[in-house]
């Protein structure tokens, strides 16, 4: 076989199998597997609402919902971007946790606690829809 030949027969080997993963990928759920993890989806953001209004999350009686009603200001789509009250580029957790230690008085959450994911959660599907905008004050 001459190189010519060697490569392109590699190359059709590679795209064959790009293309067969992709298909099978494209198989691998049905419209009950999307329902499902919708619901799991939303049952998260729901969770992300109760703590939203709730002050469980301090230890002060202040809720985030008194200065952020349905996630008002959050501006989620702007992360990660620099923050001065932290002198450095952070994620939207780490906002959330200036927060909750702060306004809230409370002990941080763990980065990756299901509250913090269900905080995140709610706050993202509030400003569904708008553009990102990382690092944008
Ligand atoms: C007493 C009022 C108050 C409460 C309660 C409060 N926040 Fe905030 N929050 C602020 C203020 C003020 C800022 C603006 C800080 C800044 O960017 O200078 C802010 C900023 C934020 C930001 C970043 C906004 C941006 O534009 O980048 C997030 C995210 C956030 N808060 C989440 C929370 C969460 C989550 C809670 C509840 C755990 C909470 N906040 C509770 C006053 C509050």
């Amino acid at each position: 076989m001459s190189k010519k030949i060697a490569g392109a027969a590699l190359m059709a080997i590679v795209l064959a199998m790009i293309v067969g993963r992709f298909t099978v990928k494209a198989d691998e759920f049905t419209k009950e597997d999307l329902e499902r993890w919708q619901n799991e989806y939303m049952s998260v953001v729901e969770k992300g609402r109760a703590l939203w209004v709730s002050p469980e999350l301090g230890t002060n009686g202040v809720a985030c919902a008194q200065c952020h009603p349905n996630a008002a200001n959050t501006h989620p789509e702007t992360y990660p971007k620099f923050q001065q009250q932290l002198g450095r580029v952070i994620a939207l957790r780490d906002m959330i946790n200036w927060c909750i230690l702060n306004p809230l008085e409370g002990p941080t959450l763990a980065l990756d606690s299901a509250e913090m994911i269900a905080l995140e959660a709610y706050i993202l599907f509030e400003r569904r829809g708008v553009e990102l905008a990382p690092g944008k004050h």
